[in-house]
C-alpha cells in the first residue's frame, strides 16, 4: 500500500505542473485567468494568439502524462501505473499550487493514453483531430475524444485499463461542464476564437 500512494504523490507532483500558466509566464503572454475560459490549458493559451506556446503546453501537459505512466511502469507494476496515471490526470485538473483549481485534463488524458496503450491513445488523438476538424470546437473535440477511448480501449484489445479509462472519460466530462452548458447555448467558442 506505501508504494501505492508513494505513486498516487509521485503521479500527482507531476501532474500538477501547471504548464500552461508556465508558458503564459514565461512568454510574457498575461494571466490566463484573464483569457477566454480563463483556464490553463492549450487551448486557452491559443486565445493569447501565441501559437508556440499553446503547442509547448499541449506537449508538456501530455508530456507529465507520459513521463508519470512510464516511470511507473520502469520502476512498480501495472497497478502502480494505474494509480499514477490517475493521480497525474487528478493533479492537473486540481493543483494545489493553484488553490485546487486547474485545467481540464485533456492533453494529460491523451498523454496518459499515448503512454498506457499507444493504440489507443493515437486513436483518440486521430479522434479528437476529426472531431475538431469537423466542429471547430475544442470542448467538443475533447468530449467526443474522451467517450471514444473506451470504445477504442475495447477495440484494439486493451480492455485492462477500462476502469481507469472509463473515470478518466467521466472526470473529463464532469471538468468540461461550462463548456457542455455553453455548447448546448449556443456560445462555445471556435477554436482560436478569443471568446
Ligand atoms: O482542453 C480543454 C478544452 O477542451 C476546453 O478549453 O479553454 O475552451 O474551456 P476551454
Amino acid at each position: 500500500l506505501f508504494g501505492l500512494l508513494l505513486w498516487a504523490a509521485i503521479g500527482y507532483g507531476l501532474g500538477s505542473i501547471p504548464f500552461g500558466m508556465i508558458w503564459a509566464r514565461v512568454m510574457g503572454l498575461g494571466n490566463l485567468r484573464d483569457i477566454g475560459s480563463g483556464n490553463i490549458g492549450a487551448t486557452n493559451v491559443l486565445r493569447t494568439g501565441n501559437k508556440t506556446a499553446a503547442a509547448l503546453t499541449l506537449l508538456f501537459d501530455g508530456g507529465k502524462g507520459v513521463v508519470a505512466v512510464l516511470l511507473a511502469r520502469a520502476m512498480a507494476g501495472e497497478d502502480a501505473v494505474q494509480v499514477a496515471a490517475l493521480a497525474a490526470f487528478v493533479g492537473h485538473c486540481y493543483p494545489v499550487w493553484l488553490a485546487f483549481k486547474g485545467g481540464k485534463g485533456v492533453a494529460t488524458f491523451l498523454g496518459l493514453w499515448l503512454a498506457l496503450a499507444w493504440p489507443v491513445g493515437i486513436a483518440c488523438c486521430l479522434t479528437w483531430l476529426a472531431a475538431a476538424a469537423i466542429t471547430r470546437t475544442s470542448s467538443m473535440a475533447a468530449l467526443v475524444a474522451a467517450a471514444s477511448s473506451t470504445v477504442w480501449a475495447i477495440l484494439l484489445g486493451h480492455g485492462t485499463a477500462l476502469l481507469l479509462g472509463v473515470l478518466l472519460t467521466l472526470l473529463v466530462y464532469w471538468r468540461h461542464r461550462a463548456n457542455i452548458a455553453r455548447i448546448k447555448a449556443g456560445t462555445e467558442p471556435r477554436i482560436g476564437q478569443k471568446s
